[in-house]
C-alpha cells in the first residue's frame, strides 16, 4: 500500500495533535480527513492538513471514502458512536482511550469486532509505548530485583477543562493505571479502592479529589495512584517500582536543570503533550506499519474491554466506598 488515509475524528486537544503529529512525524500516512462537528476546530486542523477534507460526521467520511483508517480522538462517550459504522465498514481502527467509558458498551464494541471477524480496533493506551514503561516492565520480567511487591503511581495534571466532571478521574484518568499495572505486572486487576485525600480547595467545585485509588492485581501485587487534576505547577506521571532487593523509578523529569540565585531548578512538564510525545509517536508510527500489513501492534480491544470493567468497579469505588472485586466477562476464542 502507498500511504495511507487516515481520517481524524474530533479535533479538540488530542485530535489536533495527532493531526500534526501523523503531518510532520510519521511516515507512509498522511491525513485525508478531518472528521469534526465544530467548524472552528475543524478549520484549525486544516491548515495543518494540506491533504485533508472537511467531514461534519465519520457516515458522510465513510460514504465518501475518504480515508484507509480511523483515528478516533472524539470525548470517551462518544467513542461508540464513531467505532460502530467505522467497524461495519471495516475501517482499522486506532481508538483513544478509554475504549468507551464503562463495560456494558466496551462490550458491544468487542462483540461488534468479534462479528466482522477480523481485529481492527486498537486502544491509544500509549503509555505502552513510553521507553520508561517498558524498561520498566523488562526488569519485573527479569527478576533482578526479585519480585516485584508493590508499585507507586502519581498522575499529576495542573488543571482540566470544564467538562471534566468526577467520575472522570476514574474513566478518563486512572484508566492509563488501570492499564498499565496490568501491562508491568501481566496480570489482571482484582479489586479497587478508592480513599479521598484533603480535598482541594482549588479544584473545580464538582470535583472531589485528589484520589487516592488501590489498585491489587491477581498475581498480589498493590498498586497506590495519586489521582491528581489541580496541582497547578505542572504536569506529572511518576511510578516508583517496589522489588524484593530494589527500588525502580520512571518519569522523573529530565528537562533542563540551572542553578542560579541559590536555586537548584529543572523545567518541568505542563502538558501530556510533552511528556508523552515520544511515545504518541511511537503508537501512531506501529500503528500505521501495523495497519498497512493487516494487523495491530499494540492493546487490542479486549484489552480496552478488561480497563472498562475495571473502570465500572473504580467507579462504583469513588461513589460508595469500600474495597470491590472486580467482574470480568468470558475471553472470546477471537482475542486468543
Ligand atoms: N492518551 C492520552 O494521553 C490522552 C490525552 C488527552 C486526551 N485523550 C483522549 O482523547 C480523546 C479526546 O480528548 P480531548 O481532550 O482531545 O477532547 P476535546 O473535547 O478537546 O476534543 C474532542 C473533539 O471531538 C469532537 N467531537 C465530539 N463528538 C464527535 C463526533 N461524534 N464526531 C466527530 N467529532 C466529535 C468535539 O467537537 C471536539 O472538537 C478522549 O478519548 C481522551 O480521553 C488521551
Amino acid at each position: 500500500m502507498s500511504e495511507l488515509r487516515i481520517a481524524v475524528v474530533g479535533a479538540g486537544l488530542m485530535g489536533a495533535d495527532h493531526v500534526i503529529r501523523i503531518e510532520s512525524r510519521i511516515v507512509g500516512a498522511h491525513v485525508s480527513a478531518i472528521v469534526e462537528p465544530d467548524e472552528g476546530r475543524a478549520k484549525t486542523a486544516l491548515a495543518t492538513a494540506p491533504n485533508a477534507t472537511w467531514y461534519p460526521n465519520i457516515e458522510a467520511a465513510i460514504a465518501a471514502n475518504a480515508m484507509d483508517a480511523v483515528l478516533i480522538a472524539t470525548p470517551g462517550q462518544f467513542h461508540e458512536p464513531v467505532l460502530l459504522p467505522a467497524i461495519a465498514a471495516g475501517l482499522p481502527i486506532l481508538c483513544e482511550k478509554p475504549l468507551t467509558p464503562d463495560a456494558a458498551s466496551s462490550f458491544k464494541i468487542v462483540e461488534a469486532e468479534v462479528a466482522g471477524g477480523t481485529q481492527l480496533i486498537q486502544v491509544g493506551f500509549m503509555r505502552r509505548f513510553d521507553a520508561g514503561y517498558v524498561q520498566l516492565r523488562e526488569l519485573i520480567a527479569s527478576g533482578k530485583q526479585g519480585e516485584l511487591l508493590g508499585l507507586h503511581c502519581a498522575h499529576r495534571n495542573p488543571s482540566v477543562p470544564d467538562t471534566y466532571h468526577n467520575d472522570m478521574l476514574i474513566f478518563d484518568s486512572v484508566v492509563h493505571e488501570i492499564d498499565v499495572v496490568r501491562f508491568l505486572t501481566d496480570s489482571p486487576i482484582k479489586s479497587i479502592q478508592v480513599r479521598h485525600m484533603k480535598r482541594n480547595k482549588l479544584s473545580p467545585e464538582k470535583l472531589n479529589e485528589p484520589i487516592l485509588v488501590l489498585l491489587e492485581t491477581e498475581n498480589d501485587v498493590l498498586a497506590t495512584v495519586e489521582m491528581n487534576v489541580s496541582v497547578q505547577f505542572g504536569y506529572q506521571v511518576k511510578t516508583e517500582a517496589v522489588f524484593q532487593k530494589g527500588i525502580a523509578e520512571i518519569g522523573r523529569t529530565a528537562g533542563m536543570t540551572t542553578w542560579a540565585d541559590a536555586q537548584i531548578a529543572t523545567e518541568e512538564h505542563v502538558s501530556f503533550k510533552t511528556r508523552f510525545a515520544a511515545a504518541y509517536d511511537s503508537q501512531i508510527q506501529r500503528w500505521v506499519n501495523a495497519t498497512k500489513a493487516g494487523k495491530i501492534d499494540g492493546p487490542s480491544a479486549w484489552d480496552g474491554y478488561l480497563a472498562a470493567a475495571a473502570v465500572d468497579t473504580g467507579v462504583r469505588a469513588l461513589r460508595e466506598g469500600g474495597q470491590l472485586t472486580v467482574e470480568y466477562a468470558a475471553k472470546p476464542a477471537f482475542y486468543n
